[in-house]
Parts: structure tokens; sequence; C-alpha cells
């Protein structure tokens, strides 16, 4: 049984999923997170579905040692590939969440929408995840989605809220594919630091929807309704790595607006 004290594990391939750990320690502060980021094997979007299932596997267990009563799949790519082998992990120790099922709920509450694109890794768009999912739950809605594999890696670079990033972000957004969208989903870790962007794009014309803020009030949602909620939090945040650079800590702070510290732990050695 899990119990108020411990502590939610969310894991990516690297340092982006700390956008959806921002969201949930501001809209659960008293909250304690467990973070891995798998950098000894990022970035998941070029890599096989049995590679991700193996690691992600890893990683769930590691969290479950950390003594999680949750572990979050903070990244896409994992999400739409291996979120079987985390829920199998997880059993009756802890409650599995993904990143794409809390954005597609959250499409039902927008009364306007008709058309909807989805912009993700090309692995995440080779599964058609996301438009299985919302015309599942949304059979009324049209999905189309567009691989957009440069915007993590430019994004990572710290090319963001500049002119390089904007013409590249407006010649993906320019894509037929896109055409006559009502809103878009940010199904990467990595958009919300571009958010902006796509919204100066579109100028208001069309709903982005972040997948971080969805993934923060389906947490709040699971442990409220499990009475799982912690009211005070003790102890610290920890974050691992499976491969410690200073570049990769440098650039968790793009992602995370506090000073942290990157540990290393090497779960294949
Ligand atoms: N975290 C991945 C995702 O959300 C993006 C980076 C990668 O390809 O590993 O899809």
């Amino acid at each position: 049984m899990q119990s108020k004290k411990q502590a939610i594990g969310i894991f990516d391939s690297g340092i982006g999923g700390l956008t959806v750990a921002n969201a949930i320690q501001k809209l659960l502060p008293n909250e304690r997170i467990v973070y891995f980021g798998d950098t000894a094997h990022l970035p998941y979007g070029d890599k096989s579905a049995k590679a991700i299932q193996h690691y992600a596997k890893g990683i769930s267990h590691f969290l479950l040692g950390k003594d999680c009563k949750m572990v979050v799949v903070a990244c896409n790519t994992a999400s739409a590939v291996a979120f079987n082998e985390v829920k199998k992990a997880c059993g009756r120790l802890a409650i599995p969440i993904n990143v794409i099922d809390p954005v597609v709920k959250e499409l039902g509450k927008q009364q306007t929408v008709k058309k909807v694109g989805v912009i993700a890794t090309k692995r995440t768009v080779s599964t058609r995840v996301y438009t299985k999912r919302i015309l599942k739950s949304h059979p009324e809605l049209l999905s189309t989605e567009l691989a957009t594999p440069l915007l993590a890696p430019m994004i990572e670079e710290g090319f963001f809220n500049n002119k390089i990033s904007q013409t590249i972000i407006n010649s993906y957004l320019a894509k037929k594919n896109l055409d006559n969208i009502d809103a878009l989903i940010l199904a990467c870790t990595h958009y919300p630091l571009i958010q902006k962007e796509i919204e100066n794009y579109y100028k208001g014309k069309v709903q982005i929807l972040d997948s971080a803020h969805a993934v923060a009030l389906a947490v709040q949602q699971e442990l409220t309704s499990k009475k799982l909620l912690s009211d005070n939090r003790e102890g610290e945040h920890e974050f691992y790595v499976s491969d410690f650079t200073e570049s990769f800590e440098q650039t968790a702070r793009i992602f995370f607006p506090e000073e942290i510290h990157l540990r290393e732990m090497n779960l294949w050695a």
C-alpha cells in the first residue's frame, strides 16, 4: 500500500522531463520528487520501441526501489511505446501515469475545437498514438500529426525566444499537415519552452495544449482520489541521470527554475 509521505517518481529520456517535474512541484509543493533522466540513452525519439521498453522497465524498478508512490513517464516517446512495461513494473506498488492521456482528456473541455494538430518526435509520431487516443475519446474530432525532430535539440542548445528558433518553428508550423487546426498539442517534454513562440505564430487563433500542465493536474487528481496527497514535504527532491556531464547540469537549469544537482546512477553498468 502506498502512503502520503512517499515521493513521486518521474522519468524522461533526459532532462526535458524537468518541465513536467516543474509543473508538478508548482501545483503540488508538498510533494517530494525523485527524478531520473536517462541521459546515457538520449534521445529516445530515434530509438527502437524494444530498446525504450527495456530502459523504461529498468528505470521504473529504480524508482520503486526509491519508494515512490507514483511513476510518471514524463516522456512522450516512452509513454507512446513503453507504458505497458511501466504499468507491469508498478503492479500494486505505485500508480503509473503517462503524458498522453491527460492532455487528450483536456481536449474534451475545448468546445470549439474540430481539428487537432500534434507535434512530437519521429518515434512518437510513427506510433500515431495521439491520433488513436484522440479518436477513441473524441470520435467527432480530426487529428493530424507532424514530426518536428529539430525542435528538442534546438532547445537543449539554448535556441529559443530568438530569431533562429522562431524561423525553424515557423517553417514547421507552416507545413500542410497542420493547415486549419484549432488546437495544437505540444507532445514533447521540451516544447513548453517554445510555447510563446508557437503562440506568436498562431496569434491566438489556435489553442495551445501543453502536456506538462495537464499531467500535473492528472497527478493531483489521482493522488487526491486515492487520499495520497502529501500535507508536508519531508526531505529534498532527488535528481538522477544515467550519464552525468556538466553540460547536462547546465541545461537542466533551462527546464527547472531552481538550482539542482544531478547525481549519476548508471542502472545498466
Ligand atoms: N523526452 C522526449 C519526448 O518527450 C524528447 C527527447 C527525446 O527524443 O528523447 O518525446
